[in-house]
């Protein structure tokens, strides 16, 4: 594809750590070519005073009003669409833009990186969020899924699953849905503060977080039901998931240790053998022997994933970058699949391995 034939690019969300990730992941996209970052509370400002890292990529870039994104996307034939804003948000941006598109015969492509477009229904949102589902009658136009969990989409959009979801789908889908264990999951994740967005709250700030680590939201996550809806999906077994959150000491990266009962004792080498069968066709997940490390994905779209069998009980270890893999990246990588492109185009850069 030529670069007068690149398919336009618009992120919602502007100034966030997310959006952030898709500007630069689509400065280096061959076929993506950028032409709005809306921010709502930042229009007309130049996004290099948000990212000055991207400066030389978009020197003259200025943040749009909402309105003014709206229109540009109505305006164009197609586009692809990415959604940083927060949950309980994003849902309204989105129904306003896609309505002015309908109006105008425009067929943006969506992903929202919220959490607005996880569930299959509005009552199981409303349940875990305590707040109406601004646009019940877009849900049925998207779908949830990790990309290497879901062969053919069949919606228009998608919505991604999340950070610690697609660290924990990747883990545990494959146990379930190869039949290797009881459907009772343990899981333990360690989170980067970048997980918590732009935002310092008492909780989550630099000087709170440097030098320690302490589990929070302990067995009541709210990304906990939207794991245990999505493992169903792609696994089609009903499963219990008992789910610790961490906070860790580092700025990106999630780490998560999937423990459960096998229903016959197993080996490690075989375990290990299953799941790279199961990903031989995924370029972004990595199966080995060695215990995945966080700095060995930081900044990539890749994840690493290893196993440990003893007797009845496994052990599934996974990384993942939480602004790539579970954000920006994975987004992109749907998006390429929805666009006709490689999935991989514009992903394949690899992490730094020094942070
Ligand atoms: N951080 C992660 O690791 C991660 C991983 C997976 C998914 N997510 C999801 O991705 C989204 C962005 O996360 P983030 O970490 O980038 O959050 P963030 O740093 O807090 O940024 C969110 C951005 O959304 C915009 N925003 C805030 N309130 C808004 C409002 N009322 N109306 C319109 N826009 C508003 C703001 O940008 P403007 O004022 O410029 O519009 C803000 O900078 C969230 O839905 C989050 O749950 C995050």
């Amino acid at each position: 594809m030529s670069g007068a034939q690149k398919i336009p690019a618009v992120v919602l969300g502007g100034t966030g750590y997310v959006a952030g990730e898709l500007l630069r992941l689509i400065a280096g996209h061959p076929n993506l070519e950028l032409k709005a970052v809306a921010s709502d509370s930042q229009p007309g400002e130049p996004v290099a005073k948000f990212f000055p890292h991207l400066r030389s990529s978009f020197p003259d870039l200025k943040y749009t009003s909402q309105e003014d994104t709206t229109a540009l996307v109505a305006s164009l034939p197609t586009s692809a669409v990415l959604s940083a804003a927060p949950h309980g948000v994003s849902h309204a941006l989105l129904d306003s833009l896609l309505t002015a598109a309908e109006s105008k015969g425009a067929k943006p492509r969506v992903v929202d990186i919220s959490a607005d477009y996880r569930y299959s229904t509005a009552a199981a949102y409303e349940a875990v969020y305590k707040h109406p589902h601004g646009a019940p009658d877009r849900i049925k136009d998207f779908t949830c899924a990790v990309p290497e969990q879901l062969k053919t989409l069949t919606t228009r959009h998608v919505g991604h699953p999340g950070c610690f979801a697609t660290a924990i789908l990747l883990a545990s889908v494959p146990l379930l849905k190869l039949g290797l264990i009881e459907p009772r999951l343990f899981v333990s994740g360690v989170t980067g503060s970048t997980g918590a967005g732009r935002t310092p709250t008492a909780g989550t700030h630099h000087p709170q977080r440097h030098s320690d680590l302490y589990s929070y939201n302990a067995l009541g996550h709210r990304h906990t039901p939207e794991v245990t809806a999505l493992a169903t999906a792609a696994s089609g077994i009903a499963a219990d998931f008992c789910f610790v959150p961490h906070s860790g000491p580092f700025a990106r990266g999630i780490h998560v240790t999937v423990q459960a009962t096998a229903r016959k004792p197993l080996k490690t080498a075989e375990l290990v053998a299953a799941f790279e069968e199961f990903y031989r066709d995924s370029y972004f997940v990595r199966v080995g022997s060695d215990m995945p490390r966080i700095k060995d994905v930081v900044a990539s779209n890749f994840a690493n994933l290893s196993a440990v069998a003893s007797g009845e009980t496994v052990a599934v270890m996974c990384v993942v970058d939480n602004l790539v893999k579970g954000a920006a990246g994975g987004a992109v990588q749907w998006m390429n699949r929805m666009l006709g492109l490689a999935e991989t185009a514009g992903l394949t850069a690899p992490a730094p391995g020094w942070t």
